[in-house]
């Protein structure tokens, strides 16, 4: 690996130690620019944008991965977070991330959407890896500082950590779902997964059914006691001749949110509302707009929806040039083999449905294959008149909250689908079970003509669930409640 030559400053960092460390597998800053022009840039995203305020007020740090292989890089502050970055090799990145991470964990996760592949290097580099991210953490941690844990790629950090520093407070958070007992048990090493999450004293799922999940998981898997939401455990970190200590675990919901003032003030930008208009003009004009944003990833339903829309096509119930389907898709671990089959999937369907039935001047679907900056985010979801979310399963889908954020003026109709977390604070929205495609048409058409009094009514009501619920309020009732748990 290249290692690049520290300055003092970066020497005085890398001694360091905080009160309060977020430790996720991805940085909250991306690389811009080239070789001796590169800089940083804060990620979009409202994970970082909740936690900066309180990185600043406490002395905090981020630990992750900066996302380039086979380079280590020291300590550096940006915009008032301190990063520590912990790297990975190529192979790493192969076998942690797009292996164990992204083809055992996530479609085992995901109701096995897609076969979960179980293979025995991959574990062991996950387990090297969180010990990493562990290592990392103990070194910068100050005595008694709180450790919040992010997601499934670093679920062995928990009890890692606590091995090392019974000191700190442990939360872990998971950002996706966490998937009935009967599923997890095909896991090999479900036996350390679990140890791992309980080395946490609180541990927070999106929807109370992910954290059931993992309670009965923990009971019958794992030995875990206790009742309810509690959890015991008897702790493997007493050494030898200390008799064994029961310590407590709390595994509890916290639906994550946006930053929903942000968007909803891009969303009255003089400009980006005139960026909707020009999208709209740009479509010639067609009666109604219905957008698709996601990550290119199989959990989301994608197929599901062309079909439903290629059907209400074929069957004369929708036409081209009155309705156009925008659907931007982001690229998204493009080396792994599931996700190179769905891309050549969707876009061989969506070569199909616009070969059928475009006209000179009219497309039925405008495919993009991008990520945008979140200011042209909003402008389109200012330019949709009806956003579809047909996730088969989806931790949260903050893309469903966005839409919302932005329809100030409320109009607009959301298909949401009820296996997104979303669905329990949007009861709104059409909610819809995208298996059902006979369902799937009908609330298409439904949300097409849905009268402006009834729609506004609904997005009133989600809008304002959106604005007491946002991102900042989700990390200090968690914050709160790992302060209540471990004071
Ligand atoms: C989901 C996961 C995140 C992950 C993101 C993007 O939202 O919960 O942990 O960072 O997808 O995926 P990537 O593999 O690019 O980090």
């Amino acid at each position: 690996m290249s290692q690049r030559t520290a300055t003092a400053t970066e020497e005085e960092a890398a001694d360091h130690r905080y009160d309060f460390l977020v430790v996720s597998n991805r940085l909250p800053v991306d690389r811009v620019g080239e070789g001796e022009d590169s800089g940083w840039r804060r990620s979009p995203g409202g994970l970082v944008t909740a936690l900066a305020p309180v990185m600043e007020h406490s002395d905090g740090a981020w630990v992750g991965w900066h996302g380039a292989p086979d380079e280590e890089l020291t300590p550096f502050e940006h915009e008032g977070i301190s990063v520590l970055p912990v790297p990975l090799s190529a192979q790493e990145l192969e076998n942690y991330y797009e292996g164990f991470s992204n083809a055992t964990l996530w479609p085992l996760y995901h109701d096995v959407i897609a076969p979960p592949e179980f293979h025995r290097a991959w574990w062991d580099s996950y387990r090297r890896v969180n010990q990493r991210f562990a290592d990392a953490t103990s070194t910068h941690a100050n005595e008694g500082a709180t450790v919040w844990v992010q997601d499934y790629q670093l679920q062995l950090v928990p009890a890692m950590l606590r091995r090392k520093r019974p000191d700190l407070k442990i939360g872990f958070f998971n950002h996706i779902p966490f998937p009935p007992q009967e599923i997890f048990a095909q896991l090999p090493w479900r036996r350390q997964v679990l140890e791992g999450l309980l080395g946490a004293d609180l541990l927070g799922f999106q929807r109370p059914s992910d954290a059931s999940n993992f309670i009965h998981a923990a009971r019958r898997l794992a030995g875990a006691g206790g009742k309810g939401t509690h959890l015991t455990v008897t702790d493997a970190t007493h050494d030898g001749g200390d008799p064994p200590r029961t310590r407590e675990v709390r595994a509890e919901a916290f639906p994550i949110s946006i930053d929903t003032q942000r968007i909803s003030e891009l969303a009255e930008r003089p400009d980006i509302m005139e960026r909707a208009r020009q999208i709209r003009r740009d479509l010639g004009d067609p009666t109604t707009i219905m957008l698709g944003v996601d990550r290119l990833d199989y959990t989301k339903g994608i197929r599901h929806r062309l079909k439903a829309f290629e059907e209400l096509l074929s069957d004369g119930r929708v036409k081209v040039g009155e309705v156009t389907l925008i659907q931007v898709a982001s690229p998204s671990r493009e080396r792994v083999e599931q996700y190179r089959i769905l891309r050549e999937e969707i876009e061989g369907t969506v070569g199909r449905i616009n070969g059928t039935f475009d006209t000179m001047q009219h497309t039925a679907v405008r495919y993009l294959h991008h990520s945008y900056p979140v200011e042209e985010m909003v402008a389109l979801y200012l330019a949709a008149d009806v956003m579809l979310v047909t996730a088969l399963r989806d931790g949260m889908n903050l893309v469903a909250k966005e839409y919302v954020a932005a329809r100030r003026d409320g109009t607009g109709a959301l298909i949401l689908s009820e296996f997104a977390g979303a669905a329990d604070q949007l009861k709104q929205a059409l909610l819809i079970n995208p298996h059902d495609i006979a369902g799937l048409k009908d609330a298409i058409t439904t949300a097409i003509s849905l009268p402006r009094g009834i729609a506004a009514r609904r997005m009133k009501a989600m809008r304002r669930q959106v604005v007491v619920h946002n991102v900042e309020e989700w990390s200090s009732a968690f914050l709160a409640r790992l302060e209540e748990v471990r004071p």
